[in-house]
Formats: C-alpha cells, sequence, structure tokens
C-alpha cells in the first residue's frame, strides 16, 4: 500500500525510480508520480493510473541526479492527479512523498495552518505545509522538519526534498515501512528492499521516529530531537531473480509453482544438524505454558490460521482460538489466563494487526510473529518470531505464504508435543511430491476454469472440517482476482438458506479430504446437483470415486489443508486469464495493507 522511492547520485534518476515503482507495484496502488530535481528546478510528473501511463507522461529529456517517486493508494480523496504524489508547499520549496496516514490533520490544519490554501484533499500534503510554516518562521530546514515530525501524530514513511538545497533528500519513519539504500557514490531510500536490490544489497533500518539526512556519499541518522544515532548496515538476503516473473506470465503462476520448493525450504530450515524438527526452545515454552493461543490474522494469512489451529488442537492438544485482527481490536472476547498470542502476517506490516499487537503488548502477554519478512514491524515489535521462508511473494493475491504458513504451524504443532506420532519431515516432504503433481496438471484446471467459471456471476465452494477452511480461501482466491462472487461455506450449513441461491448451472466447487465426511459432503453434493449446479469435486485419492474431476495425491490427514489448496488457486488464475482480469494487481486491492 502505497510505495516510496528516492535516490540521490551522480547518474540521471529517472530510469532507478521508474523502475524501482515498478518494483512496488504488487503492494498495490491507484496513481503514481515522481519528482526530480535539476538545475533548472524541479519537475513533478504524476497521475492516476500504472507506471506504464507515468512513463508516458514522464519528460525523458529532463535529467536531474535527486528524485523521489511514489505509488499512491488512495486514503485521503479521490485517486486523481492533484492528489496524487509528490505533494509540494504552497512556496513550492518543499516536496515529499508520503507512505501511512497524519491522524491528526484536521488538528494540524487549524493549529498550524488557518489561511494557508491546500491544493489537495491528501492529509500529506498538510506536512509540506507545516514544514514551510516552521521554515518561514525561521527554522532551519532539518529542524523545520523535525519539529514537524513532533507534531504529526500516525504512521509516516517520508521522502522530503527542499529545492534550495539540491545534495539531500530528508527522510522520515513512523510505523510505515522505509529501507535507507547504501551504494558507491549514490543512496537510496524506498519501501522496501525489493526497489533497491539491482543498485545495492546494503541497507539501513530506520527505525520507528527516526529521521535521516541522505546525501550522494553519505546518510545520517537522527532521532526527532537531532541527536545522531549510529546504525551497522544489514546485507539484503534477497536474491535479485527472486522478484523477477522470468519466463512466467504473472507473479502469481510463478508463486503457485514455488510451493513445492517452499515446503522442502521449510524443512531445511526448522531441521537441527541431526535431522530433527528444530524450533528455538524459548519459543516452545512460551507457547507450552500458555494456557490458550490466540492467533491473529487478516485475509489469507486468517484462513492458514483456521488451518493452523485444527493444528496446534489435534497435534499440540493446544486450545486455540482464532481472530480477524480489525474485529479483535475493538470488540476483545474475554481471556484467558496466560494466553499467547500469535500474529500471522505474510508482510509483517498489516496494520490491523499491528493494532491488536500494540494492545496486548500494553496488557503484558507475549507475542509470537509467524512472517514471510524478517525486519518487518509485526518481526521487530513481537516477542518471539518465526520465519516462513517463503522468499517475496508479489502477487497480491496470496498463495505460497499461505501453505508456508500452515507448514510452519504444523511444525510447530509437532515440537509443542514432541510425543506425537506424527513424523512431520517425512509428511511435508510427500505434501511438497502431491504439490509438484498437482501443479504439472494445469491443463486440467484451465479446461475446468473455462468450462465452469468464464462467464459465470457467481461460484460457491463446499467442505466440511478442514475443508471447509479450504474453501474459505479457496473462495477469497476466486473473487480476489476474477471478480465473480464467490462464497466458502460449510457444505452442510448450505440448506439452512443459502442453496436458495443456486440456480441451473451455478458453479459449486466441492472439496473433499477427510474421510470422516466424505459421505456427508457427497450428500450435500447431491442436494446443490439437483437444484441444478454444475459441480466440480477435488477429492483426495483415498476417497475419491471415479467421477471426481480433480483428485489430490494422498496426504496425512491432518496436512491435506497444504494440498487441496493447490488446484483452487490454479482454478482462480485460470478464471482470471480467461476473464481478461488483471491477476497480479486486482483492483482495489493492496498487498499490504499499512491503514487500519
Ligand atoms: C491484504 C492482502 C491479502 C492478505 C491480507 C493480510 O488484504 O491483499 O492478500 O492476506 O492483506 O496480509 P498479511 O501481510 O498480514 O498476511
Amino acid at each position: 500500500m502505497c510505495g516510496i522511492v528516492g535516490y540521490i547520485g551522480y547518474e540521471d534518476v529517472k530510469e532507478t525510480i521508474l523502475s524501482g515503482l515498478e518494483k512496488l507495484e504488487y503492494r498495490g496502488y491507484d496513481s503514481s508520480g515522481i519528482a526530480i530535481l535539476n538545475g533548472t528546478g524541479l519537475h513533478i510528473y504524476k497521475d492516476k493510473g500504472r507506471i506504464a501511463h507515468l512513463r508516458e507522461i514522464v519528460d525523458f529529456g529532463k535529467e536531474g541526479t535527486l528524485g523521489i517517486g511514489h505509488t499512491r493508494w488512495a486514503t485521503h480523496g479521490k485517486p486523481n492527479k492533484i492528489n496524487s504524489h509528490p505533494h509540494q508547499s504552497s512556496t513550492k520549496r518543499f516536496t515529499l512523498v508520503h507512505n501511512g496516514i497524519i491522524e491528526n490533520e484536521d488538528l494540524l490544519r487549524m493549529e498550524y495552518l488557518q489561511g494557508v490554501q491546500c491544493e489537495s484533499d491528501t492529509d500529506t500534503e498538510v506536512v509540506a505545509q507545516m514544514i514551510q510554516k516552521f521554515t518561514d518562521e525561521g527554522k532551519e530546514p532539518e529542524l523545520a522538519i523535525r519539529y514537524t515530525l513532533t507534531l504529526i501524530e500516525g504512521s509516516y514513511a517520508l521522502a522530503i526534498i527542499d529545492c534550495e538545497n539540491p545534495d539531500v533528500i530528508y527522510v522520515a519513519k513512523n510505523k510505515s515501512p522505509l529501507l535507507i539504500g547504501k551504494g558507491k557514490e549514490f543512496n537510496m531510500v524506498a519501501s522496501d528492499a525489493m526497489a533497491m536490490i539491482h543498485h545495492t544489497n546494503e541497507f539501513y533500518e530506520l527505525q520507528d521516529k527516526e529521521f535521516a539526512i541522505i546525501s550522494r556519499n553519505d546518510v545520517s541518522i537522527y532521532n526527532l530531537f537531532g541527536m545522531q544515532i549510529q546504525r551497522d548496515i544489514f546485507l539484503g538476503e534477497l536474491d535479485a531473480s527472486d522478484i523477477e516473473k522470468g519466463t512466467y506470465p504473472h507473479y502469481m503462476l510463478k508463486e503457485i509453482d514455488e510451493q513445492p520448493f517452499v515446503i522442502r525450504r521449510i524443512i531445511a530450515n526448522y531441521q537441527d544438524e541431526n535431522g530433527n524438527l528444530y524450533i528455538d526452545q524459548k519459543i516452545i515454552e512460551a507457547v507450552r505454558s500458555s494456557d490458550k493461543v490466540y492467533i491473529i490474522a487478516c485475509g489469507t494469512s486468517y484462513n492458514a490460521g483456521l488451518a493452523g489451529k485444527h493444528l496446534l488442537e489435534k497435534i499440540a492438544s493446544k486450545s486455540t482460538e482464532i481472530h480477524v485482527s480489525s474485529e479483535f481490536v475493538y470488540n476483545m472476547p474475554l481471556l484467558s489466563d496466560r494466553p499467547i498470542f500469535i500474529f500471522i502476517s505474510q508482510s509483517g506490516e498489516t496494520a490491523d494487526s499491528r493494532a491488536v499487537l500494540v494492545k496486548v503488548k500494553e496488557m503484558g502477554y507475549p507475542t509470537l510473529a509467524l512472517t514471510n519478512v524478517k525486519g518487518s514491524t509485526l518481526y521487530r515489535e513481537t516477542d518471539y518470531q518465526l520465519l516462513l521462508h517463503a522468499g517475496p511473494e508479489i502477487a497480491v493475491a496470496s498463495t505460497k505464504a499461505y501453505t508456508a504458513q500452515i507448514a510452519v504451524l504444523a511444525i510447530l504443532a509437532c515440537r509443542i508435543k514432541p510425543c506425537t506420532k506424527v513424523d512431520m519431515l517425512r509428511e511435508l516432504s510427500i505434501v511438497a511430491n502431491v504439490m509438484e503433481a498437482l501443479c504439472d496438471n494445469k491443463d486440467l484446471y484451465e479446461d475446468l476454469a473455462k468450462q465452469y467459471l468464464s462467464d459465470t456471476r457467481n461460484c460457491f465452494y463446499i467442505g466440511r472440517h478442514v475443508d471447509y477452511y479450504t474453501c474459505l480461501e479457496a473462495a477469497l482466491k476466486l473473487k480476489e482476482i476474477s471478480y465473480i462472487q464467490t462464497e466458502g461455506f460449510a457444505a452442510g450449513e448450505l440448506k439452512h438458506g443459502t442453496i436458495a441461491l443456486i440456480e441451473n448451472d451455478t458453479p459449486v466447487i466441492a472439496v473433499i479430504t477427510q474421510e470422516s465426511i466424505n459421505l456427508n459432503t457427497r450428500s450435500n453434493i447431491k442436494e446443490v446437483k439437483a437444484r441444478g449446479a454444475a459441480v466440480i469435486t477435488i477429492a483426495l485419492k483415498r476417497i475419491s470415486s471415479d467421477a471426481d474431476q480433480i483428485i489430490i495425491g494422498d496426504v496425512h490427514e491432518y496436512l491435506t489443508p497444504l494440498v487441496s489448496i493447490i488446484p483452487t488457486q490454479l482454478l482462480a488464475y485460470y478464471a482470471a486469464l480467461h476473464r481478461g482480469c488483471d491477476i497480479d494487481k486486482p483492483r482495489n486491492l493492496a498487498k499490504s495493507v499499512t491503514v487500519e
């Protein structure tokens, strides 16, 4: 959600910033813009729409060695040219890009900006105007910026240019992600390493309420009171090839195909030198000594949490509740005496989950993050961390992070109760092989998607037991990228109301992986067929019948959600493809939702 790239060096900045912004497209955006400073002044190009459009309006003849760029996901004011970043102060001296939300903007306008005419509807412009105001009152720009930052409430990652000083970019961060990239005769700043990895793999982490001055050859980091902070460089672990599509037409397809490899990487990372499952003993003790696990998550991560709850209860006998972050934070249930909170988040940046984290930390409870991004906000702010090792996930629709989340939770469950009979490393290896076989069968999913989903208005996924959880995630995937109105239903619940929606040819996709509910779900299939539904069945081999269209290789009964999801991801992919949708960047969605 919103992306920032800034560059200062000796070369022209346009291509570096534009291609950096392209690497941030996955975060979700609806407008984009760039500002370049050179000897003739500051040049801003911005508009609603994709970076491809920004490339058309940028004047490539105008060269400059300092610039900032932005992708905006509208929160305050419509996505249009005026509201696109960069924003400027009224004298045009200060120009900035911002990711986050200034929560006290109304108060700041009233207190400091009476009589100042703002051009846009954004909260961001207030920051530019305030810096200008304090500079006009006699403060040095650096002080005016730091002073403004002390007055702002909310989240921000900022990159600021002072037209009267072509030798620095000022940056600051609170709650929103921002990294500084250190180069040779240049320095960069961006919302994440992906935008910089082609230029450098040396980074400085900026922490909340820190401010930095970036010049061509130097980076100085300060707190908001101007005290300099020494910060070590860290080396990015990202491989530039990880963030390329390669021969794939879409990141989503690449990421679906990567899942067997991700499972194998998880096996390798959660194993000790003797080949036994390994998770830090401190984490195991923290979970063991709790009387209840509370899983907190949003979207796909929530759906993975549902499967995780089942694993923790079945394998580890650990009582577990799961909650949607945005609900939990304002409507907290009665908690047990010794809870532990597990935050599941691909990005580690989701504002709704962080709001819960802040609250439960204040209450003094232990917290564990399960995230794909080392160093992300949830990673840094929790007591314990488990990494997903899924590699960068770029398509907005999450696929490989979902299966990685379930796999890591399965390992955690086994480690909590070591006397479990499940040989998890072996079982996960089987899962990886079955995933591979499923991914190799793309023609089948493409044919089914074409036949059943290419022009339908709605669709249902039905399943019982853990298959119901898979259905929720499968439905989310299909609606996210194909815009088909899809619901995931507990198969037995359909007859209590929703079956009224089944008409002739309504696609109903049934998932059956558990022996105990096989016959029940099959009865529900008959009920919908009797009302005209066009049914696709996804079944585990050992309980399959000849009429099932998609058959999944056998895996341990606890781990079926890891494999049954694969055909549904591919059905969603091909449905979206045949409907001409923008698969990697579905409308209205952002990958990393950094506002509540
Ligand atoms: C957004 C994304 C979803 C994701 C959810 C939670 O809504 O579009 O794909 O599942 O955020 O994200 P997280 O990074 O916390 O897993």
